[in-house]
């Protein structure tokens, strides 16, 4: 490992709003702020917000400044992303944002029923080959829907026509609250000061022109959410085979 990283994963350690979970197994023991985040880190009563997969925590970090009166928390599986977030947070004096290092599986060991009033979810990998790890597929909602208030919202923003296609899919097949839906959102009516926070992915799409899709919709607390039958064409600039990774041929060109 390079020392760069080792030096990031120390910081971290230090910072009093990074949590970084030991234990792997999903529920196999909850983690110990679960349903008192509000009271016993951020010391309020004030809306929570999540944003899932938040790599540098852009949304988190952007969301936290424009809503002093909200608390956020961006959660991701990659310390060194986290890193970039949690300093400018720290930078910037801000007590209503907070970080956690795990895996977004693992999110009912670290919420309580009803304790989140919003998700965001920036720019995911698409998963194309693998429903079940996509973070808009039923499994994932069926967790969201444990630790949203009832009818809580759930904000996607994506370049990807595969995921953008496919969570429209499974919004349709489930008759899911739609409010705001647009596959062009920096050319439509809709964009505003918050959806035009651009997260490190995004200003990497948005700079090849790639439209940036937007789906904002809630999750009914009780109904069986069904997976919808839906052949997608596959995202060509995105590589099949390497996840998280962005291929060399969509990076930018550095003039
Ligand atoms: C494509 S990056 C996007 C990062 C950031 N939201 C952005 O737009 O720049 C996807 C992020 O999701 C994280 N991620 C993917 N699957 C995850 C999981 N199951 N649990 C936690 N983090 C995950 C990765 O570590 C990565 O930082």
């Amino acid at each position: 490992m390079g020392k760069n990283k080792l030096y990031k994963f120390a910081k971290l350690e230090t910072y009093r709003h990074v949590f970084q979970a030991s234990f792997d197994e999903p529920n196999r023991e909850d983690f110990h702020m679960k349903g008192k985040w509000k009271q016993a880190f951020f010391g309020n009563d004030h809306p929570l917000v999540l944003e899932l997969g938040c790599g540098k925590g852009e949304y988190t970090v952007g969301l936290g400044e424009l809503y002093p009166e909200k608390n956020f928390i961006g959660m991701d599986i990659k310390g060194a992303r986290i890193y970039t977030g949690a300093t400018q947070a720290l930078q910037k004096e801000m007590n209503n944002v907070a970080f956690i290092r795990a895996k977004i599986e693992l999110i009912t060991s670290f919420f309580a029923e009803g304790e989140v009033d919003e998700i965001w979810i920036t720019f995911p990998d698409p998963q194309m080959k693998k429903t079940r790890k996509r973070l808009t597929s039923t499994r994932f909602l069926n967790l969201y829907r444990e630790i949203l208030k009832p009818n809580g919202t759930l904000h996607l923003k994506t370049d990807s026509n595969f995921l953008y296609t496919y969570t429209n899919a499974v919004v349709t097949e489930n008759d899911l609250p739609a409010q705001i839906n647009t596959a062009d959102l920096y050319h439509s009516d809709v964009v505003d000061k918050v959806l035009s926070i651009k997260t490190y992915y995004e200003s990497q799409f948005y700079e090849q022109g790639i439209p940036i899709k937007y789906i904002k919709f809630s999750i009914p607390q009780k109904m069986k959410l069904v997976e919808p039958e839906i052949d997608i064409e596959f995202d060509e600039y995105r590589s099949y085979n390497r996840g998280a990774k962005m291929p060399e041929e969509t990076k930018v060109q550095k003039k």
